[in-house]
């Protein structure tokens, strides 16, 4: 139930902290070590290359798991479309392992792939927040979110815990390879929780943030670069989906390519900016933009920040950034649809399991 809260999403906003904690737990054993089924770890450990297959905001936490997964698990990972994967497939490895992530486990783009890859004999594990869903069921493995259920169509918690697991599976896959680790996870997951909470904490900000940025405009723009890119892709999803502002998410450095074009006195641009290695490059082309008459805001991490930066994060561990990020954007989009009288729980023409290819 919705309780003291006007809608669901803020509710499931909320929560995220809680389902980051309910998630260590479940994933560790009593010597604190990460606990995932030993037959999901032979996979994993025998796969060449895994494929993932989502749609919406499930590719767009494909798209941060691809960047653990390689980073901690040393494993090349392919983010796909379900959608697009189902007539356009790619050459496959010579063992190829699917990884399907669905908050609902019901997406038809999804299983369609699903049933495929299944017919030519590969093995698939399903991240979901409902076991016993269709993919759940049809998948050889599944590795479940914890998340409760989520019942806004624009998806908030199952993002976060979806980014949680597939870390979690990385480093339980670079342990049973004997990969040298450099962090703790579930150590690093707690921060997260609490940076989070942080975050929840401050809603006035991004309610007054929402309205200096998005009160009078058709469209806004989010730009990021390396795991920020993904985030952003993921903040104008949100943005659009529930507020119906035009919005799209660009890697900094492609602005230039003809994006930049679009920029007009007071338009929008919202930068993440919670990586050292292109801290530098990125505040370049928030400069570009505000140049050009951009209406520009500027998220950066402890650590990193500079003044004049519109929000500054706690600090988490580089890998883990999109977890505390995407608060604040979910936050905006939110701020933005109710400020437009959106019926922020059941935008137009979205349904929140898409059961049709
Ligand atoms: O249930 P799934 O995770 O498979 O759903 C995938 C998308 O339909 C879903 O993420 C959609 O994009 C959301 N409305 C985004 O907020």
């Amino acid at each position: 139930e919705k309780g003291t809260y006007d809608y669901f999403m803020l509710k499931e906003i909320d929560e995220q902290p809680f389902v980051i904690r309910k998630i260590i737990q479940h994933y560790q054993d009593e010597e604190n070590n990460i606990k995932v089924e030993q037959a999901i770890r032979t996979e994993m450990a025998e796969a060449d290359r895994i494929y993932i297959v989502a749609a919406g905001t499930s590719y767009n936490a494909g798209l941060v798991g691809k960047q653990v997964l390689e980073n901690v698990a040393g494993i090349p990972v392919e983010v796909h479309i379900a959608s697009e994967f189902s007539y356009n497939m790619p050459l496959l490895s010579e063992k190829p392992l699917f990884i399907f992530i669905s908050q609902s486990g019901e997406t038809a783009d999804s299983r369609s792939v699903l049933v495929k890859t299944q017919a030519m004999g590969y093995p698939s594990i399903t991240v979901t927040n409902v076991p016993g869903s269709t993919l759940s069921r049809e998948a050889d493995y599944t590795l479940p979110l914890y998340a409760g259920p989520e019942i806004a169509v624009a998806s908030t918690k199952a993002y976060t815990a979806q980014i949680a697991v597939l870390t979690i599976l990385a480093v339980d896959t670079a342990v049973a390879k004997g990969l040298p680790l450099e962090f703790d996870p579930l150590q690093e997951l707690a921060i997260v929780a609490n940076a989070m909470e942080t975050l929840t904490d401050q809603k006035e900000t991004f309610e007054q943030m929402s309205l200096d940025l998005f009160k009078d405009t058709r469209n806004a723009f989010y730009i990021g670069r390396g795991v920020d890119y993904y985030v952003v892709q993921e903040a104008s999803l949100k943005l659009k989906e529930i507020s119906y502002i035009q919005a799209e998410g660009f890697a900094g450095g492609e602005l230039k390519h003809g994006t930049i074009a679009l920029i007009e006195d007071g338009t929008p641009v919202i930068a993440i900016a919670t990586q050292e290695n292109v801290n530098y490059s990125i505040r370049g082309n928030v400069q570009e933009v505000a140049a050009r008459g951009a209406n520009t805001c500027i998220v950066s991490m402890e650590g990193l920040d500079q003044p004049g930066d519109t929000v500054v994060l706690p600090h988490v561990h580089s890998l883990l950034t999109p977890l505390v990020s995407v608060v604040p954007m979910q936050l905006l989009a939110y701020y933005a649809a109710v400020q437009r009288d959106c019926d922020v729980d059941k935008p137009r023409n979205l349904a929140k399991s898409v059961t049709v290819e």
